[in-house]
């Protein structure tokens, strides 16, 4: 316990590109470290070479056998050091505890599934889940969805940037209590169906009592009233998860605390109240290398004062503290309940089972709907148990203070509404407006979607019209344009009346931008943005110019380039006629690459590497009179060239150097020129 822990991360992507990481990784960087002897850990012990976590799919989660502070001080570790640090920063690897990434495989998502991440800031988990539902590839459609959620809105800004790094489309982050989380009627009002999810992750709050390793500091502020207190809160959460998700469907309940008031008790507490509609899965047999034990059917309830034998003792007592805190939920089933609970099927995973923090996760699967007559919650309290009801019944709820007024009129809103699909995002009178939160709005405007298809020569292949949306409610002259999936749509259709308070969803395609002197006839307003490209890519057939493996690495590099820099192939392109001045995609042809090369030379890249997949190699840039320009920023840029090999040969780059330099000074002489001739007009 004493000991820190070990770095864990792991490359994220999940598709093909990760695999590739994953092999170069151990052979250019693990392969090269020394022998074990060379370190030692806190301990004085030998450290063993970084290994893959045994239980983790394709070996794609990694252990170091050293802490953080020995990463960054023993001089035979700075490759390593340097490695996780840098692909940390560029989204290729995230740094995250080994037990923390249980819940999400122990969750099995499928591409197809609609997934709720109950309480996910800052994001981890919300990661991996993202990466199975587009197994196939973060560029092929899915029906997938993962909406997550937090209550703290600084914690939903770091959940959308963590999740950004994926640039899906499939993704919303929301801010709600998820206690309160609301429920959404699917678009056909009155198909009388409401939003229901496959898969759900209640990673609930907790005291963390788990992570001691990690912040040792708990072990003096720690009490028994911290986990009393909480237990309400994860029973609650996890009840609107229950009622959520869809019978047959699976909801995963974690905490990083081993009190069983924080977890054998909550769960038992949703089986009682959810009248055995949701069962705990036993899932002994998944990832049998991962050491855990069972969950205990047994405990025992304290206070601050000390011991409490049950429920009715702390109401009978006078201390009023202890009898408002006391839940009836907080005590262990009778051996009645127990037998058929199977609370031992949760999971416990302690520090020295696979050298890592506490843990404790379980599966729970909903067999059948949960009967209108379940007291759900009703041993938390009293009043919890009402409000639940009124909540479920759909009576006024007061929490949401800044429209509770309206509340009566949106349910009959929702009750009258016609059988017409409720019009796409579309900013309606009466919509709810949470302060501080732009509304999501579709982009409707003709003039935007022609210009687009006109200038891009966007395909039928992609329906503009529907999948686009922007934040601002100028909706005719949007300045950012995001795509949403069907599937994100389908959600966002069933919120009205915006009781949903989206924090971020889609994934950014266009930008405004306005090329100067451009043709009026062949220019646009917008130009495609690098997230979003991988999106559009495969629908444009305007403003992609084809580039050999060379030509892409010169760009790259110089950031700029001159038209005449590039071989004929590219500036033949770059000065057609058709091609507009403006937002320009530069791709790689593979086909180019055996005649790029000069004689003798030996191809740095493997063709088969899956970053030339559709799509995969190809940037935004910006075309003047005269030059080609980056539009990605200089991380991305330095990242797509490692990719291709790194920077191009240096007589290349001193080529493009001469070129530059040549054409400034033509220029200068050129206003020289025009100077002297200004003066000699004027005198
Ligand atoms: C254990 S952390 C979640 C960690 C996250 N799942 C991850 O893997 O990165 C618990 C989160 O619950 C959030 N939270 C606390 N109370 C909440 C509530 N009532 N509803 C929703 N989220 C809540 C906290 O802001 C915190 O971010």
């Amino acid at each position: 316990m004493r000991s820190q822990l070990p770095v864990t991360f792991r490359i994220n992507g999940g598709g093909k590109y990760s695999l590739a990481m994953r092999d170069r990784m151990e052979k250019d960087l693990f392969s090269k470290l020394g022998s074990a002897e060379e370190y030692v850990n806190e301990a004085g012990e030998k450290a063993a070479k970084p290994f893959a976590l045994p239980w983790y799919p394709d070996r794609l989660a990694w252990q170091l056998s050293y802490s953080r502070n020995v990463l960054r001080k023993v001089p035979q570790l700075a490759d390593v050091h340097a490695f996780i640090v840098r692909e940390n920063d560029k989204g290729n690897i995230t740094r995250q505890e080994a037990v923390s990434m249980v819940p999400p495989l122990m969750l099995d998502v499928q591409v197809g599934d609609r997934v709720l991440d109950m309480c996910a800031a800052p994001g981890s988990k919300t990661f991996q889940m993202l990466e199975a539902i587009h197994k196939n590839g973060v560029d092929k459609m899915t029906s997938g969805l993962v909406m997550a959620n937090d209550v703290d809105a600084q914690r939903c800004g770091l959940l959308t940037h963590q999740t950004s790094r994926f640039s899906s489309s499939n993704m919303i982050v929301v801010q709600h209590e998820a206690q309160d989380f609301p429920r959404l009627q699917e678009p056909e009002r009155n198909s009388g169906k409401h939003i229901m999810f496959d898969r759900i992750l209640a990673d609930v709050p907790c005291t963390g009592d788990g992570t001691l390793r990690k912040a040792p500091d708990i072990w003096v502020r720690w009490n028994h009233n911290q986990a009393l207190g909480i237990h309400p809160l994860q029973a609650r959460i996890t009840l609107r998860g229950c009622e959520l998700l869809k019978v047959g469907g699976r909801l995963v309940y974690s905490t990083c605390s081993l009190n069983p008031i924080e977890d054998e008790a909550v769960l038992a507490e949703i089986l009682r109240s959810t009248n055995y509609a949701m069962q705990l899965v036993d899932v002994s047999d998944l990832f049998p290398e991962l050491k855990r034990c069972p969950g205990i059917t047994k405990w025992t309830v304290n206070d601050r004062a000390g011991r409490i034998a049950s429920y009715e003792e702390a109401q009978k007592g006078n201390d009023p503290k202890r009898r408002s805190i006391i839940k009836r939920s907080h005590f262990p089933p009778t051996e009645e309940e127990a037998a058929k609970m199977h609370l031992e099927r949760s999971m416990r995973y302690l520090p020295h089972h696979n050298d890592t923090g506490g843990f404790f996760v379980a599966v729970l699967e909903k067999v059948c709907e949960i009967g209108h007559d379940a007291e759900m919650g009703a041993h938390l309290s009293n009043t919890a148990a009402r409000k639940r009801k009124e909540k479920v019944d759909g009576a006024k709820s007061n929490d949401e203070g800044d429209d509770a007024d309206d509340a009566p009129a949106k349910k009959q809103k929702l009750e009258g509404g016609s059988s017409a699909p409720v019009p796409v995002l579309g900013r309606e009178e009466g919509r709810r407006h949470h302060r501080g939160i732009d509304p999501v709005v579709a982009v409707t405007s003709d003039a935007v979607h022609s210009q687009l298809k006109r200038f891009y020569g966007i395909s039928s292949s992609i329906d503009l019209s529907t999948s686009l949306m922007t934040r601002n409610l100028d909706a005719e002259l949007p300045k950012r344009i995001y795509y949403l999936s069907d599937a994100a749509k389908r959600v966002l259709e069933a919120d009205p009346t915006g009781d949903l308070k989206v924090i971020a969803t889609g994934v950014k395609v266009f930008e405004r931008q306005e090329a100067k002197d451009a043709d009026p006839k062949n220019s646009c307003s917008y130009r495609v943005v690098q997230e979003g490209l991988y999106v559009l890519l495969p629908h444009m057939t305007k403003q992609v110019v084809t580039a050999s493996l060379m030509e892409m690495r010169k760009l790259l590099h110089m950031r700029s380039c001159r038209k005449e820099s590039f071989e004929n192939h590219v500036r033949d392109q770059l000065t057609n006629p058709a091609l507009g001045k403006g937002c320009v995609v530069l791709k790689f042809d593979p086909k180019l690459e055996a005649s790029d090369k000069e004689e003798g030379e030996v191809s740095v890249i493997n063709l088969n590497d899956p970053i030339f997949e559709a799509g995969g190699c190809a940037i935004c840039c910006w075309m003047g009179e005269a030059a080609l320009s980056l539009l990605c920023d200089k991380v991305y840029a330095a990242m797509v060239l490692e990719k291709l090999g790194g920077p191009p040969p240096q007589e290349v780059i001193d080529r493009c150097v001469a070129d530059k330099a040549k054409a400034k000074e033509e220029m200068e002489k050129a206003a020289a020129n025009g100077a002297a001739v200004e003066t000699a007009v004027a005198t």
